[in-house]
């Protein structure tokens, strides 16, 4: 990927996204599209046909759709589902069209079986059922990977896809209502500390561990397998790492500074015991996480302090279904 290429990335402003745009720019990248929306919308055809022919890029980070917790999966599963679908599908063939020499499509962890064998590999996509609360969503991810690789069995295009593990940082989503683990334990740690609350009660047992990627991290890994990784099968975005429920908020207490008591409710689920990404094919292209994890919580808590200055939490994923008027 040439320094002076036309880099577009859909999506620019999410979590992944914004990160991916901040990663090329640290790198010398100078022709960057995404970074504004300017009203875009990926769901109409003629608007991602009309920006790909004025823009014209040359390699695409394909990083936009709806996602959302389970309560946004729960209650707008079409929404979720019809947005990613319309939105791979115009972007996807809008770059075929316009010759786009590379493109990097972001499928997610959640397109693995329900019941998936760990460490999660990427030829066991599809060799199960997805889990239930998420399938509608997950089934649109899937649908991007299987879009990527007909065309380029049809039309020899070098179309590639990313499963990334759980992505945080800079930017993400903090709301009560769609916030994913990291965001959603140092908002309300950070609430309890505020309320001088002195225990803190997290569902569950604590047990589950899950892993996380840092987003800056992510970007980084991002860019190394657009620039290196020519494979139809996808590849796996993590850092073959995870961490306990437990520990993960021992460390946010840390870092928040919460002086009370961490306790679990057993007597709610747990979900998966474990949900790790075999990630041994990114290892081979020589990468490895910049940040250590615990600096990387206390920079998403810098920004989350940041951006409650600024009353800014970002709109919330309901919030913007009904707001965008996409639907
Ligand atoms: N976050 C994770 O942990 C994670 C893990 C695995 C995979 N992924 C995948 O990685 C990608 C990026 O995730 P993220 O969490 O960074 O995303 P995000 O913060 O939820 O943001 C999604 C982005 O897509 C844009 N978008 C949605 N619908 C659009 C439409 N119809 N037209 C134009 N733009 C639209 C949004 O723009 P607006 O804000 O203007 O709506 C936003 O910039 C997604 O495809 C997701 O499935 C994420």
């Amino acid at each position: 990927m040439e320094k002076e290429a036309k880099i577009y990335v859909a999506g620019g402003q999410s979590l992944i996204g914004a990160a991916i745009l901040r990663e090329l720019e640290s790198q010398g990248y100078g022709h960057l599209l995404g970074k504004y929306t300017e009203g875009l919308d990926l769901t109409d055809p003629s608007q991602v046909d009309a920006y790909f022919a004025t823009t014209k890029p040359e390699y695409v980070f394909l990083a936009a759709g709806k996602s959302g917790g389970i309560r946004a999966n729960q209650k707008y599963p079409a929404e979720l589902m019809r947005d990613n679908l319309l939105s791979e599908c115009h972007v996807i063939h809008s770059a075929y069209q316009q010759g786009v020499k590379k493109l990097l499509y972001l499928a997610s962890s959640c397109s693995y079986p329900k019941l998936c064998l760990q460490p999660m590999k990427e030829e066991y996509l599809m060799a199960g059922h997805l889990e239930p609360s998420n399938e509608a969503y997950a089934t649109a991810k899937i649908a991007g990977i299987k879009l990527c690789q007909a065309y380029r069995r049809q039309y020899g295009v070098n179309f590639i896809c990313a499963i990334p593990a759980n992505a945080f940082g800079p930017g993400d989503d903090f709301s009560e209502e769609d916030s994913h683990v990291i965001p959603g334990l140092i908002r309300r740690m950070h609430e309890a500390k505020q309320k001088e609350d002195s225990s803190f009660l997290i569902w569950g047992t604590g047990a589950p561990r899950r892993e996380f990627i840092f987003s800056r991290d992510l970007a980084e890994a991002c860019i190394l397998v657009m620039k290196k990784y020519e494979e139809v099968e996808p590849i796996n975005l993590g850092l073959g790492s995870d961490i306990s429920i437990a520990e993960l908020a021992g460390l946010v207490k840390e870092i928040i500074g919460f002086p009370g008591e961490i306790s679990f409710d057993p007597s709610k689920p747990d979900g998966m015991p474990v949900k790790l990404l075999d990630s041994r094919k990114l290892q081979a292209l020589n990468w490895e996480p910049r940040t250590p994890f615990k600096s990387a919580l206390a920079a998403t808590y810098q920004w989350f302090l940041q951006s409650e200055e600024k009353q800014d939490r970002g709109p919330r994923v309901e919030e913007k279904i009904r707001q965008t008027g996409r639907n």
